[in-house]
């Protein structure tokens, strides 16, 4: 692994993010937020709101700009320390915009065009139509990574494939120009890594998904939860098992909801509901949510309201997380062989 002058007996460093686009939901908390909370004590960690990643789909400004500060305000109210965690937002540090253009000069085109992520979401949109921001969000969520010399990516399943691609370009530019970046692994949780849509048990829970009884929002007050839950899609069985039976993913996904809530063994939650009925599944399952987010929720209504707090954290972290990301840009720029600028160090 490479090391930079400020990087001796360093902690090993965690980096990810979640988009501002839109409310998150309990599939954004299980796979990513939650086991941020944990990691933040045994790595140096820096969380980022991606508000680049965000424009990559048409956004309203408004809307970006609000949910931008609730995202880091989710961020503090799910347990990360800003004392112990560097949070910031994603355009506040231009070196990751940077780093993107060169890396992108450094992607076949072949490896963008094969991220499942792209088609799905290009599939979803007129092919001409899709940005060519779209196709290049890797490469971004790459620079994003390799900039802080990241040894671990905290992500739900659906970025694994990201996280490989940020490994393959990482070692593509140390072979050309020699060691620069760290290579990431990735860090997924073992519940909870792949929620899947209440209303769509064969599809991922998505932010951007309309229909109101698909998602459960982290800010969703405890009625609402309840009446989604209640209203969630199952099958016409009985049995209350763990499964990989497409026709059953509504159960394991009630099922994995409540363990990622709890931590319970598998075991231990297939004896509980043993013998009992999907209704009463569905109640419980609501119950670990409503209780699960009360505390979140609570304080995140305190932290919204506390004038320029959010402001001033987003701050601090934008300045300490430049201090790590302009040297790796400038190491980059150095063995590309771009022309110092005159005066500047
Ligand atoms: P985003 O905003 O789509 O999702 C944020 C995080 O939530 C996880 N996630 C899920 N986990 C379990 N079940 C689900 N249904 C579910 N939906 C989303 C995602 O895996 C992710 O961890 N490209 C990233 C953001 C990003 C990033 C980065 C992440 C940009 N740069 C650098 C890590 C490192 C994204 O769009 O996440």
């Amino acid at each position: 692994m490479p090391i930079t002058p400020n990087d001796q007996k360093r902690l090993p460093r965690v980096f990810s993010g979640i988009q501002p686009s839109g409310h998150l939901h309990i599939g954004n908390y299980l796979g990513a937020l939650k086991q941020w909370v944990k990691v933040q004590h045994d790595y140096e960690s820096f969380f980022c709101i991606v508000d680049l990643h965000a424009i990559t789909l048409p956004q309203d400004p408004q809307a970006l700009c609000a949910g931008t500060r609730e995202v880091a305000a989710l961020y503090l109210a799910a347990g990360i320390d800003p004392q112990k965690s560097t949070v910031f937002v994603q355009s506040h540090v231009p070196a990751h915009s940077e780093l993107a253009w060169i890396l992108g000069c450094l992607s076949p085109l072949g490896w963008l065009y094969r991220m499942t992520q792209y088609k799905d979401k290009a599939a979803k949109q007129q092919a001409e139509a899709s940005s060519a921001g779209l196709l290049f969000y890797p490469v971004l969520m790459a620079a994003d990574i390799l900039l802080y010399h990241t040894n671990a990516v905290p992500v739900g399943e659906d970025q694994r494939q990201h996280v490989e691609l940020t490994r393959d370009l990482a070692q593509r530019f140390n072979h050309i120009y020699g060691e620069v970046f760290t290579i990431p692994e990735v860090m997924i949780p073992l519940a909870g890594a792949r929620i899947m849509g209440l209303d769509t048990p064969n599809a991922k829970m998505s932010k951007s998904e309309n229909s109101e009884y698909h998602a459960v929002f982290l800010l969703d007050p405890p009625d609402k939860i309840r009446k989604k839950i209640m209203r969630s899609v199952t099958d016409s069985g009985s049995e209350i098992t763990f499964n990989d039976d497409p026709a059953r993913a509504g159960v394991n996904n009630l099922l994995t909801i409540y363990q990622a809530f709890t931590d319970e063994s598998k075991e231990a939650i297939e004896n509980r509901f043993a013998g009992k009925g999907y209704g009463h599944l569905k109640k419980a399952v609501a119950e670990v949510v409503v209780e699960g987010l009360r505390p979140l929720q609570e304080r995140y209504h305190q932290l919204i309201n506390e004038n320029g707090y959010i402001d001033d954290v987003l701050a601090q972290g934008a300045e300490r997380a430049a201090t790590i990301a302009n040297p790796t840009l400038k190491l980059v720029q150095e063995r590309i062989g771009f022309l110092k600028a005159r005066g500047k160090t």
